[in-house]
Formats: structure tokens, sequence, C-alpha cells
């Protein structure tokens, strides 16, 4: 089969990320049907002489994204995908809405200080989940911009900004969403907030009053849940396996809300495979819903190329996406944002007005320029090695220490969840004794998870990693085997 393909190397987009996209509108318009093989990548190369690797590289990320699939030996053929799905991810088309915008329109909290995660009462060795490395943080660079904006641009301190986020920011942001996750939305489409968790908050206000019930996954983000066990909305809890959270038990009703992580499940790591997201997409259309694709952490992904967040697929119909620099460049920040079809973003804005009438201008100044100046881009690519070799450590040890230990969900972000085999001792148990080891190990409850209905589950344990170096992880590691020895003699 022959690609028509067109590059222009003048582009701002690389070749790679050309090759992939009209691969992918190729599939997606059709042209190329379920079961057909693509060209082998050396001949492609050839043929638009290109390096082998651009093109290898954008087929491995067609088949991570599950476009194509790889049959031994044979090559890559493009996957099924029905004719509803691929109606939906054609681009351009708005979604109806169901009503009128509105006018105006025990455990530990997350992570404060004081929570197991938080305060100065740390283990030595703490794997709480979601901290970035704090020896990671661009400390020089970020001093140099602060004090040049102080020098230049004090005004901005005494005045207010525009509440829907500094306008340099929100180009920033779009910018960096339409690279890395292809989500082709403008700054007038971003809402800058504090943290991820204004953002998820932003959103379910902005659609509450035409919301019918919440739908989300379980077990689920603690800080979701929050907000949702808030309401008096029907909720409907909706079971996550290995491919996160099941579509097929979705309710068909009208005027429902989805919370969804779908490229790193929170807690359990598991990453949404495409058949998945366009069942997702497709319930939304079929059931006049919305969704608030969670995509925390995935600036980080160490085993392929990034994913194409939800939002991206959606094309700015039904899908409001929130995304953080809490885990990308510090949780201390307290910046975020939300981004959502455009028919929604004037109300956003005040709504945002409404509720602290937008954020501190120096903090967003400053990321604006980091970004801008090419410093983000460089700061994720070295974190991405320096994460990666943390992950591949741990995984290591784990394997070598313990007989066949089940990993799950160490593909991306900053956790992985060690599911822990029969027989051993409860995931709560084991944090309390590693504790008194000066190791933090958590089960999901203690986790930032949360389950509706029924008691989290008692068998996983969260390792965030992305906190401790290689020497720290060995140690921990061994001392979780010394201590699960002692405790396996003791019976
Ligand atoms: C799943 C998930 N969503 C959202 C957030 C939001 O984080 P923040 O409010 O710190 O930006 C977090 C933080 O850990 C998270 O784990």
């Amino acid at each position: 089969m022959d690609l028509t393909l067109t590059l222009n190397s003048g582009s701002t987009k690389s070749l790679q990320a050309q090759v992939f996209d009209q691969v992918r509108d190729i599939i997606l318009d059709g042209q190329l049907a379920a079961g057909t093989a693509l060209p082998p990548s050396r001949q492609l190369a050839e043929r638009l002489q290109v390096s082998r690797n651009t093109v290898t590289m954008a087929y491995e990320r067609l088949a991570a994204e599950g476009y194509v699939k790889a049959r031994s030996t044979a090559g890559l053929f493009v996957e099924p995908i029905s004719p509803d799905s691929l109606l939906l991810i054609q681009r351009g088309s708005r979604a109806r809405t169901n009503g009128p915008i509105p006018e105006t329109s025990s455990e530990p909290l997350l992570c404060f200080a004081g929570s197991p995660g938080g305060g100065s009462d740390r283990p030595n060795c703490d794997f709480w989940v979601g901290r970035s490395d704090p020896a990671g943080f661009p400390l020089r660079i970020w001093r140099r911009i602060i004090n040049s904006l102080l020098l230049q641009e004090t005004a901005y301190l005494t005045d207010y900004c525009d509440p829907a986020g500094l306008p340099e920011l929100r180009l920033a942001i779009s910018t960096h969403l339409r690279r890395a996750r292809a989500v082709a939305v403008t700054e007038d489409q971003v809402i800058v907030t504090t943290g991820g968790q204004e953002a998820l908050n932003l959103v379910f206000n902005l659609l509450k009053s035409q919301t019918r019930q919440l739908c989300i996954e379980n077990p689920c983000y603690l800080g979701a849940s929050l907000i949702f066990n808030a309401t008096s909305l029907t909720i409907h809890p909706i079971a996550v396996d290995g491919d996160g959270l099941q579509t097929e038990l979705l309710p068909k009703v009208r005027g429902s809300l989805l919370y969804v992580t779908p490229s790193h499940q929170f807690p359990t790591g598991a990453t949404m495979p495409l058949a998945r997201r366009l069942a997702l997409l497709r319930w939304a259309e079929e059931t006049d819903s919305y969704i608030v694709e969670d995509d925390y952490d995935s600036d980080f992904r160490y085993d392929g190329p990034p994913l194409t967040a939800l939002a991206g697929l959606d094309g700015g119909r039904r899908v409001f996406y929130a995304g953080t620099f809490s885990k990308s460049v510090g949780a201390g920040l307290r910046i975020g944002f939300a981004t959502m079809p455009r028919l929604f973003w004037d109300e956003a804005r005040m709504l945002k007005a409404r509720m602290s009438n937008g954020q501190a201008w120096l903090e967003q100044a400053a990321l604006a320029a980091f970004i801008n100046e090419g410093h983000f881009d460089r700061h994720l690519r070295r974190l991405r090695q320096v994460y990666k070799a943390r992950r591949d450590c741990l995984v290591a040890a784990l394997r070598r220490t313990f007989d066949d230990p089940v990993l799950l969900g160490g593909g991306s972000g900053l956790h992985l969840v060690w599911h822990l085999p029969p027989g051993s001792p409860s995931a709560r148990m084991i944090q309390v004794m590693a504790r008194e080891r000066g190791i933090g190990v958590y089960a999901l409850s203690s986790g930032a998870a949360y389950s509706f209905n029924s008691a989290t589950p008692d068998d996983m344990l969260v390792f965030g990693y992305s906190s401790l170096n290689e020497a720290q992880i060995e140690d921990a590691v061994a001392g979780l085997h010394s201590m699960l020895h002692e405790m396996a003699r003791r019976g």
C-alpha cells in the first residue's frame, strides 16, 4: 500500500509528528481499511527522503495509540475502528449542548502538611505519590527569570490580571498542549487555575446545573472524589480494570458528567487503549454528556512516544481537559489549567473571576517565560531521563528481590503500583510496619485514592518513585524485603 504524505521541512512540527498525523488522518478518514499493512518503514523513509528513525518513531506512536498493530515480523496492520467512532473524531464539528449554559454558571486531604505525604514528619525513604524531585526544580533559571521580571515590570504587582490567566501563559500552554498532547486549543479556551484541583472544581461548577448525574472511575483520585461527594447529584462509580475505566459499564443517562484519567489511571496506572477512548467519546455524544479528562502526569511517558489526549481526539466538543504544573515543575507553584470547548470559555472566565479573580501575576509571568524561552522542554527532557532511571531501578529491585511481583502503571507518570500476591500481609499493614523502619510505602487508601461504595482495595501498594534517588530506592526495597521476611517468619 502506497501512502501519499507531504512533509514540510520548514514546519515547526517535527517530521516524525507530520508522518504520524498524516498516517493517522488517512486511517481516520477510512482510506486505509482495517487489516491493511503499512509500508515497511525503510521503504517509506526512502520515498519521503527522511531518516528511517523518523518513520519508525511515527509508526511506534501509531501502534502505541492503537491505530495499528504489529503481527510478528509481518509488519504493522491497521486496526479496526468502527464507522461511528470515525465520525466522532472528524474535526471541526461542535457539540450540541444539553440545555443553556448556566448563567453564572477521616482520610488525609491530598497532600497537605501533616498528611502522610506532607509536613516535616516524613520517613527517610518516602515513596509518597506524585512528588516532583526537589533537586530537579530549575532554581537557577527560575531565580533569574523572577529577578528580571521584578526589575522590569513591577506595575503588574499592584494591578489585577485577567481572571482567565495571563494571556502569554495561556498562549504558552495552548502551544505546549498542541505539540505535546495533540490538543488543538487556542489561548481563548484556556483558564489558568490554582493547580489541577481548581481546574476540576472550575469545570464541575461550570457544568453542574446542567448535569443530571456524575460518573467517576472507581477507585479514583481522592481530590476528584472530594468534589463529587460534596454534591447531592447521583454518583455512578465505574469500575476500572487493566485498561482503565470499563466503558461498557457507563449508564446511558443523558446529561452526565464523567471524570476520567485515561493516560495514567489514578491510582492503578492503567493506560486506556484507543478502542475505549473512542467508546467514551461515543457515549458522550449519544448521551449528550461531558467528560473531564484529568491529565495530571502525562508529561512523563517513558516507554514510547506521548499518547494523544482524549481532548485531542475529541476535537473540542465534549472533553474538558484539566492539567497541572504540579508534577512537571513543582506543586508549590499551584499552577494548573483547564481547557474547554470555546463556547464555555466566557462563562468559565466569569466563574474564575467569582472564585478568586485570577492567579498571582509573578508566578504566571515566570512560568510563561520559562516555557517560551525553551527551558520547560529541556527541563522535561532531563526529568524524563532522571525519573525513568528511578522507575527502572525500582522495577529491577522489586523483580530481583521478590518472586515475580505484579507491577502496574510504570509506563508513565511518577508512580507505579505493586499488586500484592495472595497470602501477603495487607497493604495497610505493610505501610504501618514499613513506616517504623523509615520507609514510606502506601496502601491506596492512604495514597490519595478513594473508592465509592466499597472499601478501597487493600492489596495494592503505591510507590511514588520520582523524588528518591537510586541508592534510596535500593535501600528501601532491601528494607521492605527483610521486613516482609521477618513478618513471614513470625507468621
Ligand atoms: C490524579 C490527580 N489529578 C489531579 C491532581 C492535581 O494536583 P494539583 O492540584 O497539585 O495540581 C493530582 C495531584 O496529585 C492527581 O494525582
